[in-house]
């Protein structure tokens, strides 16, 4: 059985981050979704509120389960007993990032390799980062996310 994390922050989960999901969820057997407990950020959603947007997000892949985790990534891979890390690619600006946290997971663990899907064109330019920026100023967030964490965003910027 072919196990791959796709590991991120999910703060929130936007239609690119779910456009991944589905497309890996029919490459392997299972996928994983890890969501960085990253003590030092102060995320808008907590591990839990984002846990719980994601397993809506899942719950008509079969395939498809939802975790957390802090600490390095190489570790939740193998606690979760997977070799393959999933990442998206919207744009080359993603790239060098990209490749320097794949190679760094591949020297910290030779049996670790990162597969990446670009992401599909009309989300190329979407990021979390900037839905929280537009949520804050109460803009319109319908093209970016789906309605259930819009709803969650509105509470959080009342
Ligand atoms: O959605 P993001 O914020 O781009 O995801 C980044 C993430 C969570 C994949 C990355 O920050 C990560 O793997 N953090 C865990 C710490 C770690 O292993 N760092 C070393 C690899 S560079």
């Amino acid at each position: 059985m072919k196990t791959a994390i796709y590991p991120g922050s999910f703060d929130p989960t936007t239609f690119g981050h779910i456009d991944i999901i589905e497309r890996a969820s029919k490459i392997f057997d299972r996928l994983i979704v890890g969501i960085l407990n990253n003590r030092s950020k102060k995320p808008l959603f907590t591990v839990e509120e984002r846990v719980d947007m994601l397993q809506i997000v899942i719950k008509d892949l079969p395939n498809v389960e939802i975790a957390s985790f802090s600490g390095l990534l190489v570790d939740f891979a193998k606690a979760c007993d997977s070799h393959v890390i999933v990442r998206g690619l919207r744009a080359i600006t993603d790239f060098e990032y990209e490749l320097q946290m794949s190679q760094t997971n591949h020297i910290l663990d030779a049996e670790l390799d990162t597969v990446f899907l670009t992401t599909d064109l009309k989300y190329s330019y979407l990021s979390s980062t900037t839905v929280r920026e537009v949520a804050s100023f109460h803009g319109d967030i319908s093209a970016f996310v789906p309605e259930f964490v819009e709803r969650e965003m509105r509470k959080k910027f009342l």
